[in-house]
């Protein structure tokens, strides 16, 4: 598997990629598209915001109606618009009094319950009760409302300060557990298999809210794999649902509009397990921007960190006022056993959920059958392509395929089962429509030398079986890398969370494999992606928002992100940037000790320091936020992030002080410790002061790291923990030399 086929959905599935793929290739008839035009902090109550986008529109266009043009205005929780324009009237808006920034709308992609227990968060944990008061906005492909997963018994109505709404009664009905529902679709563009409401015709959006917030629901699994108690990691919280991605994708139009509501309507985590396929600027970024806004509000944007790795660089939502998360394993693995007819069997990974009840089929080579329609030759048909098999040489046999596809092609031949071999990464297990194994190479071969050796190859695919992987937790290899590409001072992903195999509740209207002529309709379903990775970690920073109502975002990051457990660079070649701080672990997050606090003044400097200036950054804030004389470029390690990252060329020399502000969270007379690792001779990390005492809570103590020397590796992995013997804040510390 290449890092190509994982950028197109934060979750993986293959027929998503195939219909991404589709839309990508449709070229735009007309020279206008359609461009988002963001204009920072909303005005002043009772401005017209509505006629002022028309005006602009008409100033633009001149004579052309604009009302037309303006496809959707926000105002609830910052100001824009999308407008179909052409590059030179895109231009001219740009340079318009108020415009922070104007960018294409473009298309955006999506990115149990074994994993809760995996992370010793049992069902048993201590909770509390105002629980039922955290909100969680889940931006995704809607719900599906009638799952056990939703079902609001005993829950009290809605808390008073939610100010949602519930679009579209006939179709979709809200309870006290889904207390809000809305849906975008800017462009008016459905496909056929689009629901026109909130519900949920794709499965993503189901899967991810449920593992965020969902009930508990006993004995739930696939066709009897992955059984036990499906369960969000908090129960009791509400879930308030915007439909934001179709089967075209999710543009950057309703992404933009479901921030706009969401902040609007009082949610206090959003949960958005989507991204874009290439890196974008802060402020031409939708989720970049809707998160500022988000963070300004007070709420907390978790992201997926995306699926383009194992490739360096490759993360996709990075912005500091984010949390990023990577996708890594649980100690349950699916596995899928074949067994030929020479008796040998071969395990390979994938989820079979189909039951040939060990009777065995023919088998044939996909190269051995080009279709003769459509004069297909032996190396399309060996990668087994739709069409391109020969149906008379197929049916009812068993094909062996040289590619990872997603089994269509030998289902609409009439085959009974699928062998794919490849050298990719076996440690996702997919769906196929068909009873299929994945195979690496080398048993790949031995299965091809078998069918080659005799006129009778024979063999059947069995169901998967489950086994522990006692090596678990380790980071996918399709879960997207750092650095970050825009500013690499700021380690990305934060930190990593259960991401593969993940069972959670599903759509009835979308198959198992979400292929067509799969016929598996289930309540529950299995599925892997960053996608899955960020919902659990949006429960988490719920539960802390339970204990602690008043904590700040970057509060609740800062907690998330100095508790997380350390992973191991053996076990993951890229160290920090496949794994950021470590393994989320709930429990411990909601009593961190210390935390790094920042406020949005911390942010605005941060952005000074990027290259933003005072004229910029108050179109986006409309107040009077400044940067200072000199900070253009100098306080880039200064914002109190949790982390350390320094990015370096490996022959020079290294300097470089940090300057963090800890607040005193745990005991009020504590005294913390620094305890430096930093395995290298040539460089050293000293912190300043090593010992904090405290004397009361909310009490803030500087320090300063400073680190120097120079690099004898690419990359060198350390940590700061600050230790009172109760509570450890730890914060991953990283030197490299190269950003790829
Ligand atoms: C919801 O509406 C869609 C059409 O937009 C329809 O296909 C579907 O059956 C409806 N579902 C329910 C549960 O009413
Ligand atoms: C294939 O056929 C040959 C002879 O026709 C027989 O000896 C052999 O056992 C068969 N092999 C299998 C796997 O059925
Ligand atoms: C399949 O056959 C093997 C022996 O060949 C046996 O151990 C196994 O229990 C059988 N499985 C089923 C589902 O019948
Ligand atoms: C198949 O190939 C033959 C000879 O190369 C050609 O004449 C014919 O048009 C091709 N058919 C299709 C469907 O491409
Ligand atoms: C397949 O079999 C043929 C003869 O039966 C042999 O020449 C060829 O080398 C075999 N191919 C492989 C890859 O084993
Ligand atoms: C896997 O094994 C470990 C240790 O041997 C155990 O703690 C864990 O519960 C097992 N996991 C499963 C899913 O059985
Ligand atoms: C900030 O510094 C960079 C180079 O260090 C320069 O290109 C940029 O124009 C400066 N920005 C401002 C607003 O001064
Ligand atoms: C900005 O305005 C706020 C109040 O709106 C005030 O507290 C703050 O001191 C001002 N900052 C500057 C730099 O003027
Ligand atoms: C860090 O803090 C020290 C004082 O503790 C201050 O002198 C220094 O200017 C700060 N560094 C930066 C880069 O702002």
């Amino acid at each position: 598997m290449d890092g190509q086929r994982f950028s197109l959905l934060h979750c993986l599935l293959i027929h998503g990629f195939l219909s991404a793929l589709l839309v990508t290739i449709g070229v735009s008839q007309s020279d206008k598209r359609s461009y988002v035009i963001y204009m920072g902090n909303p005005p002043k109550a009772g401005t017209a915001t509505a006629s002022l986008h028309n005006s602009m529109l008409q100033d633009v266009l001149g004579s052309e109606s604009a009302t037309k043009s303006v496809l959707c205005s926000y105002r609830r929780s910052f100001n824009g618009f999308v407008a179909e324009l052409t590059e030179e009237e895109a231009r001219k808006m740009a340079g318009m009094n108020g415009v922070v920034s104007v960018f294409p709308n473009e298309k955006r992609i999506l990115h149990t319950t074994r994993s809760w227990d995996f992370m010793g968060f049992s069902q048993q944990v201590q909770r509390a009760t105002s629980e039922s008061d955290v909100i969680i906005g889940v931006l995704d492909t809607g719900i599906w409302p009638e799952s056990q997963s939703f079902n609001d018994e005993g829950l009290s109505p809605p808390p008073d300060k939610w100010k949602g709404i519930c679009q579209d009664a006939n179709n979709i009905t809200c309870n006290n557990k889904i207390i809000g529902a809305r849906y975008y679709k800017s462009d008016g563009l459905f496909g056929s298999n689009d629901i026109i409401s909130p519900r949920d015709s794709e499965g993503h959006g189901t899967h991810t809210a449920s593992t965020a917030a969902g009930r508990l629901v006993n004995r739930a699994n696939l066709f009897g794999l992955g059984a036990g108690t499906a369960r969000g990691g908090v129960p009791s919280a509400r879930i308030a649902v915007y439909k934001i991605c179709w089967s075209d994708g999710c543009s950057d139009a309703d992404i933009l509009a479901a921030f706009d509501d969401a902040i609007a309507d009082g949610v206090d985590i959003i949960s958005l397990s989507v991204g874009s396929a290439t890196p974008k600027d802060y402020f031409r970024d939708s989720i970049a921007i809707g998160a500022f806004h988000a963070m300004r509000n007070g709420i907390l944007t978790v992201t997926s960190a995306g699926n383009r790795g194992p490739r360096r660089a490759t993360i996709t939502n990075f912005s500091p006022w984010t949390l990023s998360v990577a996708a890594s394993t649980i100690d349950r693995k699916f596995f899928t056993g074949v067994k030929l007819g020479n008796d040998v069997v071969y395990e390979g990974v994938s989820i079979n959920t189909f039951d040939l009840k060990n009777e065995t089929y023919p088998m044939i080579y996909g190269g051995d059958a080009p279709n003769p329609i459509g004069n297909y030759t032996s190396s399309s048909s060996g990668i087994c392509l739709e069409n391109s098999l020969d149906p008379n040489l197929v049916k009812g046999k068993i094909v062996l395929c040289d590619r990872f596809v997603s089994g269509e092609g030998p289902l609409i031949a009439g085959a009974v089962g699928a062998l794919l071999r490849d050298n990719s990464p076996k440690d996702v297990a997919f769906s196929f429509v068909l009873p299929a194994s994945h195979l690496d190479l080398v048993d790949g071969s031995k299965i091809f030398v078998y069918i080659n050796s005799t006129s009778n190859a024979t063999a059947t695919i069995f169901k998967s079986n489950e086994v522990n992987d006692t090596r678990a937790p380790y980071v996918a290899s399709f879960s997207s890398r750092g650095p970050n590409p825009i500013t690499p001072e700021i380690l990305k992903p934060d930190l990593s969370a259960p991401g593969v195999d993940i069972v959670a509740a599903w759509s009835l209207a979308s198959p198992v494999s979400q292929n067509r002529g799969d016929n598996r309709w289930v309540p529950f379903n299995i599925i892997s992606g960053t996608s899955m990775a960020c919902p659990h970690v949006s429960a988490a920073a719920a539960y802390i928002k339970s204990f602690h109502p008043t904590w700040s975002p970057s509060a609740i990051k800062s907690s998330l992100i100095t508790t997380a457990s350390p992973m191991s660079s053996g076990m993951n070649s890229d160290a920090e940037f496949a794994y950021g701080s470590g393994h989320l672990n709930p429990i411990k997050a909601i009593n961190p000790g210390l935390i790094y606090d920042s406020s949005e003044v911390d942010y605005i400097n941060f952005l000074c320091g990027q290259g933003y200036d005072t004229r910029f950054l108050r179109q986006v804030t409309r107040d009077n936020a400044t940067c200072s004389a000199g900070t253009n470029g100098t306080v880039l390690s200064d914002l109190n992030y949790p982390s350390f990252a320094v990015f370096t060329s490996s022959s020079t020399t290294v300097r470089r002080v940090f300057n963090r502000t800890v607040t005193n969270v745990g005991s009020p007379m504590a005294t913390y410790r620094a305890r430096v690792s930093f395995p290298t001779r040539t460089a050293r990390v000293r912190v300043n002061p090593n010992v904090l005492s405290f004397t009361s809570v909310g009490q803030k103590l500087s320090f300063q790291v400073i680190i120097e020397g120079t690099m004898d590796a690419s990359i060198v992995s350390g940590s700061l923990v600050w230790d009172d013997g109760a509570h450890k804040a730890r914060s991953p510390i990283v030197v490299f030399a190269s950003i790829s």
